[in-house]
């Protein structure tokens, strides 16, 4: 059986966190679909194209990876569409555990799909997608936490000087 797994998100933009589970989650399977999930009604920091290249770019070393974007699907829809038994979820605390026990519960309950937790990085757990836009929005440097492609997309959207 090759074992398929999905690591959803809205990856707005991707970090270091979200690069070190998915390449836990590699290391522990044959594929991963990284499911880049968005509201279609929702605008968000980067366009869906501008997410998938910034992914792209992160994860290019990891080669058992597929990118894909979904708008407006459920999670447990997409895991069915790409042949995925499993999904897996990155945990910095018990906050997100507290938060995404639910949501895993829910999944499957509606179609029997597992979640599986996998504790990220210590040194990253501080680490999430709006914490590091209101650094880079206040002018603080977020070098480290991000790749340098998605340092210098948020400088240009969100840094001094940028419009809005
Ligand atoms: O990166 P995020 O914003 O924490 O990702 C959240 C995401 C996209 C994984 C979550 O909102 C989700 O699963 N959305 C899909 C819609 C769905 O299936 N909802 C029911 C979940 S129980």
């Amino acid at each position: 059986m090759t074992r398929v797994c999905v690591c959803p998100g809205s990856y707005d933009p991707v970090t270091r966190g979200h690069v070190d589970v998915i390449e836990r989650a590699a290391a522990l399977h044959d594929e991963v679909v990284v499911a880049l999930l968005h509201n279609p009604a929702k605008r968000g920091t980067f366009t869906v194209d501008e997410r998938q290249e910034l992914l792209a770019d992160a994860l290019h070393d990891v080669p058992n990876i597929r990118i894909r974007a979904f708008g407006g699907r459920l999670l447990v829809d997409v895991c069915r569409e790409v042949g995925a038994q499993s999904i897996v979820k990155g945990l910095r605390s018990d906050t997100d555990f507290a938060y995404e026990l639910p949501m895993a519960l829910m999944n499957r309950r509606l179609t029997g799909v597992e979640t599986v937790f996998l504790p990220g990085a210590a040194e990253l757990s501080h680490l999430s997608s709006s914490l590091i836009k209101e650094v880079v929005s206040l002018g603080g440097d977020v070098s480290g936490m991000v790749t340098p492609a998605v340092e210098a997309a948020l400088k240009e959207r969100l840094g001094a000087g940028a419009a809005g």
